[in-house]
């Protein structure tokens, strides 16, 4: 069995961090949520695996590199724009040869893996097998249909009226039956090549599609929230471990990891949180459920339930909680007079100011 990992696309939903990042290098706990994936599907015994790449590619090649290091052999298969899904699994088809894959978006973050998927997937072997999990919203997914016995009768892809509250998740279990399906159809309205229209027309002929609904599924919605709550799950599970300095005026309560090379001084850190290699903390408070990257500055700050990429900084800023601060950014007080915000902020960017 392969892995088809895709790992393309524009990532418009995680604007404005994506303007300057691949979506799937956004951390989770400090860790690209592509990197969750890639450690799921060597678990799952599988090591030759395919990741498709896009105009990111160079990112994504360097941050992955031959895959050695998740104990995978890493083949980089180029889509010249983002045409679809089904379109990636096209394009691969030397790759795949007549093996069945897993076919894994480098965006989902499954919780808990995919290691019983696989097997059951192995012992049962319907010709493909779908997730599916519960959203409040599902019109940014594909949804699906189901009889009364559990099986799948109808796929569509992000439905304005959607027939169920069933989207599919980002992991597909695909026999090479799905090599003709992908040659089948034609692109849909959004002028890509659906998986969801290859999934249906295997239905449609017939084949045995297989579901399983699980739980514990996180996908970017453009919704900063979602990743606040996915950033808070995986911290729940973190090893502590304190490699950087710490002064004996700090204060560390619960599960707190601190990298090799952080600085940590006069401060109280409340876990879960986890700060970076290179980041130097000086007289603030880091509250539960927070990552702060590598390289960042955090001096008379206070900041709880947040997400810093690397390289930023909050000096003197009082407080700040539930927020997603991008890479290289400067957070500091405004003069007190006038009384006044001041912002540079990038395209696509949200800023809520209190009163
Ligand atoms: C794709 C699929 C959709 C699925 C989603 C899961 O959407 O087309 O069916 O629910 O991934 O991440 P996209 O990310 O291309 O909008």
């Amino acid at each position: 069995m392969k892995a088809l990992v895709l790992s393309g696309g524009a990532g418009t939903r995680l604007r404005p961090i994506t303007h300057t990042s691949a979506k799937q290098l956004v951390p989770v706990a400090n860790k690209p949520v592509l990197f969750y994936g890639l450690e799921s599907i060597a678990a799952a015994g599988i090591t030759e695996v395919g990741i498709v790449v896009g105009d990111t590619a160079q990112e994504i090649e360097a941050a992955v590199g031959d895959g050695s290091r998740f104990g995978i052999d890493v083949t980089y298969i180029p889509q010249e724009s983002p045409l679809g899904l089904a379109h990636a699994v096209l394009i691969s088809r030397d790759f795949l040869g007549d093996e069945d894959f897993v076919m894994y978006l480098g965006d989902n973050f499954i919780v808990g893996g995919i290691t019983d998927l696989v097997e059951e997937f192995r012992e049962r072997r319907p010709d493909a097998q779908i997730l599916l999990t519960k959203v409040p919203d599902p019109r940014s997914f594909g949804v699906a249909e189901l009889d009364g016995a559990g099986r799948v009768v109808r796929l569509e892809e992000k439905p304005s009226q959607p027939r169920s509250d069933l989207a599919l998740v980002g992991v597909y279990l695909f026999t090479p039956a799905v090599h003709e399906a992908v040659r089948a159809i034609a692109p849909s309205a959004r002028g890509e090549l659906e998986i969801t229209h290859a999934l249906q027309h295997l239905i449609d002929s017939d084949r045995r599609v297989a579901s399983t609904v699980i739980d514990g599924y996180w996908k970017d919605t453009g919704n900063v929230a979602d990743m606040l709550e996915v950033n808070r799950s995986v911290l729940e599970r973190l090893d502590p471990h304190h490699e950087g300095s710490v002064d004996e005026e700090t204060e560390i309560i619960g599960r707190v990891r601190i990298e090799a090379g952080a600085v940590v001084r006069a401060s109280r850190i409340v876990g879960p949180a986890v700060i970076g290699a290179g980041t130097v903390v000086e007289r603030s408070y880091i509250g539960p459920s927070t990552s702060i990257a590598e390289n960042c500055r955090i001096t008379d700050s206070e900041i709880e339930y947040s997400i810093v990429l690397s390289g930023s900084s909050l000096e003197g800023v009082g407080r700040v909680e539930a927020s997603l601060i991008g890479h290289d950014v400067e957070i500091t007080p405004a003069p007190h007079i006038p009384a006044a915000h001041r912002l540079v902020l990038g395209d696509h960017s949200r800023v809520q100011i209190s009163g």
